[in-house]
């Protein structure tokens, strides 16, 4: 008995000792959660006491789990929008910090999904498989990180890709009053991307749902949304959350740039972006700058831009081009934010009313536009048969702007005026129909050696949904050598020409 009661007094005082060890490695200073207090809610912003560790975007949470993101940080209290419809947060709440800026997932698992702009799924799916989660604001490459904008962004879009070439990196805005077909010609570069290794990234800032619905839809119809993410932030979300939508879209896009892939992303657009800055700067008592956009709307938009790059070898050579879409009001190019816009892209698509009025289709304005980097990536054969038309074009147009005003006698100007009115047939297209490069060749070559001098627009119309499967049948090795991008001899350039003059024979003469 004796021996059973030693045993346990040792395993006692070994329980002991073991105890007193722990003991001493707890920490036991006083450590709080902070909480904060919800001191007003207004217009999806809340004002908060008490959190005085918080940092500027850092994401916090109310009692509820609701979401909301630092924006103003003042000596004693902080403004945070609200990322949640603002129905649960009510003064008195208390709220704490996350200790993080807002993060949002990564990874492939959102390829084909529609999510919020904190990526949770708006889709009725499931939820999103994330591989990694990521701040919305990250620092843009620098320029050693940079490497030149050298392979092109091709969008199928003829006036564009002959004209305005894109290239992987670029930051090329799309620009245009209400309704001239802005966010079409960036749906069909989205389109086109269905036969190349392109992510995209729609964002959808401020539209009414039902528009955001018809762009998703027309990516279904005719591209491969399986390789596209949506992040809709429409105009009935919290502000908070279609401030964050251009920020997060950024980030999900970027992650394929540092895999070494290729993404574009399209903001449709930053027009209301700017606006929804505003209004919360506004509403979180920032003074307001020029025509009321707080001045750091500039350095926003710049920061954000700046992400767009094509990254050097060392870093796997990847790609983000962006395509940011502006409104303007009445074809005024400057404005504040239109200025600031065109100042931070390398090159705009300018879209006009009066053209769309004339029912030129996309009414792009090609005497405005411009792209200033893309054209050292434009192919070989494109650049070769599009040398002399914007030209021609801007001369027919001049022309045609005085003959119409009396100015000139119509029939010494006979030859340019026609071959104007042809080279305006050509760059002529109905949305949601990409040309490949090659039958933009085809069509260009035909055009120069005179081919289409007889049809009527109306005839060059019909006749360009027969120019693929003509050359694929007659010219298939031209198709690939374009493709492969090649430069075209001189007879090569001629043959082409001569498929779609066959096809011309062939009833639409
Ligand atoms: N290339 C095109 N061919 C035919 N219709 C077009 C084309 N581009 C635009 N549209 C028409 O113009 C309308 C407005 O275009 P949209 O892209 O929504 O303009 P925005 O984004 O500038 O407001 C579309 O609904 C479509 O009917
Ligand atoms: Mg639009």
């Amino acid at each position: 008995m004796t021996g059973d009661a030693h045993a346990s007094q040792d395993l006692g005082e070994r329980w002991l000792e073991h105890g007193r060890e722990r003991l001493k490695s707890v920490d036991l200073a006083p450590r709080a959660e902070t909480f904060g207090l919800v001191e007003e809610v207004a217009d999806g912003i809340a004002r908060i006491s008490g959190l005085p560790d918080v940092r500027l975007n850092e994401q916090l949470r109310f009692e509820g789990g609701e979401m909301g993101l630092a924006l103003t940080l003042d000596a004693d209290s902080i403004s945070a929008v609200l990322l949640d419809e603002a129905t649960g947060v009510e003064a008195g709440m208390r709220v704490s910090g996350t200790g993080e800026v807002v993060r949002v997932p990564v990874g492939n698992g959102l390829l084909g999904r529609v999510v919020d702009p904190l990526g949770r799924p708006v889709d009725g799916g499931p939820p999103i498989v994330e591989t990694d989660r990521l701040p919305v604001e990250r620092p843009a490459p620098a320029i050693i990180e940079r490497d030149l904008v050298s392979q092109p962004v091709e969008t199928g879009v003829l006036v564009v890709d002959s004209l305005f070439a894109l290239g992987r990196g670029q930051r090329e805005l799309i620009i245009g009053d209400r309704a001239t077909g802005k966010t079409s010609i960036a749906l069909d570069a989205i389109i086109n991307q269905k036969h190349s290794d392109m992510i995209c990234v729609y964002v959808a800032v401020g539209q009414r749902a039902t528009a955001i619905e018809r762009a998703i839809e027309a990516v279904k119809a005719h591209g491969a949304p399986e390789r596209c993410i949506f992040v809709a932030a429409s105009a009935a979300e919290a502000p908070g959350l279609q401030w964050l939508a251009p920020f997060a879209g950024f980030t999900m896009a970027e992650y394929f740039r540092d895999k070494g892939q290729h993404a574009l992303i399209v903001i449709d657009d930053l027009t209301r972006h700017a606006a929804t800055h505003r209004e919360l700067a506004l509403l979180t008592r920032e003074p307001p700058g020029r025509e009321a956009y707080p001045g750091d709307i500039f350095y926003l938009h710049a920061r954000l831009l700046e992400r767009a790059a094509r990254l050097a070898p060392e870093l796997g050579s990847g790609s983000l081009t962006a395509l940011p879409i502006a409104e303007t009001d009445a074809g005024n190019l400057s404005a504040y934010i239109p200025t600031n816009l065109i100042s931070i892209t390398d090159g705009q698509i300018v879209l006009d009313t009066r053209l769309f009025a004339a029912n030129q289709r996309p009414a792009v304005d090609v005497g405005l536009s411009v792209s200033r980097v893309g054209g050292k990536a434009q192919k070989p054969a494109l650049r070769q048969v599009s040398g002399r038309i914007r030209l021609d074009y801007a001369q027919f147009l001049e022309l045609e702007m005085f003959t119409r005003l009396g100015g000139v006698s119509d029939t010494r100007f006979k030859d340019t005026l026609t071959r104007g009115e042809r080279i305006r047939a050509v760059l002529s297209q109905p949305r949601f129909t990409p040309l490949r490069q090659a039958d933009q060749v085809a069509l260009l070559a035909a055009l120069n050696t005179g081919v289409l001098d007889t049809l009527t627009p109306e005839a060059i119309a019909a006749l360009r949904p027969r120019i693929a499967p003509a050359l694929d049948d007659a010219a298939s090795d031209l198709v690939a050598a374009i493709e492969a991008g090649e430069k075209l001899e001189f007879a090569a350039q001629t043959r082409l020409a001569d498929v779609v003059r066959t096809l011309v024979e062939s009833g639409h003469g």
